[in-house]
């Protein structure tokens, strides 16, 4: 069956740009974002990783450490390395999972045979401090992934994580967030000093608690 939302996201060791990595120990105490890619040399893949590399200052800021993955050897993903910061301006400050085997592509569901046969989606996975996947988006080969979103998602994950909120429709950083239901108006009022609109008794919206 495929990984769900609250499973373990699983162990694995694997070689990478950066040397051997055992993910959970990797991982640490920190937030994890694992992504696929279906090929090295290919030219949606090649703008990502240029992207999440800038991006790398932000998700650092989240306490969120990013590993991609590629079924090719690690031999080639320090050739494609170069043709990254060549003509994206950015070079790669992440690691880079080789995986010609397709041994954690299989472990994670990441190959769709009926999409694309025998090269990985392209999957996120979102995992907490605790080892459990927290979001899973998979997107054809032939559409890049907006990072942007990714982010957004992160935010929303560790307000949740933090809070007892939860966030609404097109919601960003920023924005007024939801109190969770379980949660009495009582309560509410000590938990959320800069208060609360009541919209009806299960839709109350507070100013986002951590700005
Ligand atoms: C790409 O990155 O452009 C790509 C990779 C595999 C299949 C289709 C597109």
């Amino acid at each position: 069956m495929a990984l769900q939302l609250g499973d373990v996201a699983p162990d694995f060791t694997a070689e990478t740009t950066e040397g051997e990595v055992n993910f959970h120990e990797w991982l640490g105490d920190s937030w994890g974002i694992l992504f696929s890619h279906p090929k090295d040399f290919t030219p949606v893949c090649t703008t990502e990783l240029g992207e999440v590399a800038r991006l790398k200052g932000e998700f650092d800021k989240r306490n969120t450490k990013v590993i991609g993955l590629s079924v090719d050897p690690v031999s080639d993903h320090h050739s494609w390395k170069e043709d990254i910061e060549e003509t994206q301006g950015q070079a790669l400050n992440f690691p880079l999972i080789g995986d010609p085997e397709k041994k954690i592509a299989d472990l994670y569901g990441m190959i769709h045979p009926n999409s694309l046969e025998s090269l990985t989606v392209r999957s996120v996975f979102i995992i907490g401090p605790d080892k459990k996947v927290k979001l899973t988006i998979t997107y054809p080969a032939s559409t890049g992934r907006n990072f942007q979103e990714i982010l957004r998602v992160l935010d929303s994950l560790q307000l949740t994580a933090g809070y007892s909120v939860s966030t609404p429709v097109n919601w960003n950083d920023g924005d007024d967030v939801i109190i969770a239901p379980a949660i009495s108006d009582a309560d509410a009022k000590e938990k959320f000093p800069k208060g609360f609109r009541t919209l009806k008794p299960y839709l109350r919206l507070t100013p986002q608690p951590n700005k």
